[in-house]
């Protein structure tokens, strides 16, 4: 089988990410995965600010890249490809790993490899996996939140999804309203600590058919539950607050398990796969596997550096790309946008 060496950048949030990926025949092997975070950068701000981001972005992708090479134990001249994430994403930090990897192929003449970053999400249980099309993904993250039938490489489908925040968004203000830390997720897990909600909350969408969910109604419903307690109380009980966690995780729970289940069976797939900081939650991940389980179907989770964001995603699927005889070249351009 034809064996690639990708090299892969990724800057489109908040992770300055570069990493090495062998791919020989369906199979990828990572050698380096580095990946700077920003999150002091941003903690004050509470969410993340662009322009905070695109700097830390330009002044940190030369530094990932020669941290990748030097870890992988690869010379630039050897790598066959630069891939790189082209969107969609905040456009300073796209266009700051884009004019790098352009910078990189020129100076090589290899070929530069634009990619979407959900398609690196989307791919990635092929990487750790070697999983086959056709597969359903479920992407949960701050950012995102949709189900994809995973056809090829460059073949999805959008079978739906949030129609307006994305769960880990729900967790993180949730969490601020309860006045915990960022990053929300594993804040509210940690505090929801296997108590049984017993706070009434709804279950958005799941009345219609279909595969789109909705997430704000419930965080304001939380702060809803939230006002009532402390009218009551005169404050938030530890109890309580435990409680309200362990009701909005169990009522995100029922969304995207029921939601799985109906797409499950609507799609001609093999396997159920998910990715994105969201999957990392225990309470989720059970429920989501036990739907797999019952539609005999196997669920496929990458390991946790592997669901957030990172460059190795991007190197496998920029040899995807390649494998099928695609690349770009100088004039690639940076997309805010770009739907799959
Ligand atoms: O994929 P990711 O690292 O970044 C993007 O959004 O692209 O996901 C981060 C999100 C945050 O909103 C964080 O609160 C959430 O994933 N998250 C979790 C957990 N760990 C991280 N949400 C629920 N439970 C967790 N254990
Ligand atoms: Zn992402």
């Amino acid at each position: 089988a034809q064996e690639l060496t990708i090299l892969g950048l990724e800057s489109s949030c908040d992770d300055t990410a570069a990493a090495v990926v062998r791919r020989s025949g369906d199979r990828g092997t990572i050698l380096s995965n580095v990946v700077i975070g920003q999150d002091e950068l941003h903690s004050a701000f509470g969410g993340v600010v662009p322009e905070i981001a695109a700097r830390a972005h330009a002044e940190k992708i030369d530094l990932a890249v020669e941290a990748a090479l030097d870890q992988a134990d690869v010379a630039l001249t050897d790598v066959d490809a630069i891939a790189v994430t082209a969107g969609p994403g905040l456009i300073g930090g796209v266009l700051a790993g884009v004019m790098c990897a352009k910078g990189l192929a020129a100076a090589t003449g290899k070929p530069l490899v634009g990619v979407n970053h959900l398609a690196g999400h989307a791919l990635t249980p092929r990487l750790t996996h070697g999983l086959r099309f056709p597969y359903l993904m479920l992407l949960v993250s701050g950012g995102h939140c949709l189900f994809l039938r995973v056809e090829g490489a460059e073949d999805f489908t959008r079978l739906g999804g949030t129609i307006d925040d994305a769960p880990g968004e729900a967790f993180d203000k949730v969490a601020r309203l309860l006045g915990l830390p960022q990053p929300g997720g594993p804040a509210v897990e940690a505090c929801a600590n296997r108590v049984v909600g017993t706070i009434s909350l709804p279950r958005p969408l799941l009345d219609r058919p279909g595969f789109d969910m909705s997430f704000s109604g419930l965080k304001t419903a939380v702060l809803r539950a939230r006002d009532a307690i402390v009218a009551e109380h005169g404050g938030l009980p530890v109890a309580l607050r435990a409680d309200l966690c362990a009701s909005f995780q169990a009522a995100t729970r029922d969304v995207l398990a029921e939601k799985s289940r109906r797409a499950l069976a609507a799609a001609p797939v093999t396997a159920f796969a998910v990715a994105g900081g969201v999957a990392a939650n225990r309470t989720l991940r059970t429920a989501l596997e036990a739907v797999a389980t019952e539609a005999g179907m196997p669920f496929v989770a990458p390991p946790l550096a592997l669901c957030t964001d990172n460059a190795a995603m991007i190197a496998w699927a920029g040899g995807e790309r390649l494998a099928t005889g695609q690349a770009d070249d100088l004039t690639l351009a940076a997309r805010p946008r770009w739907p799959l």
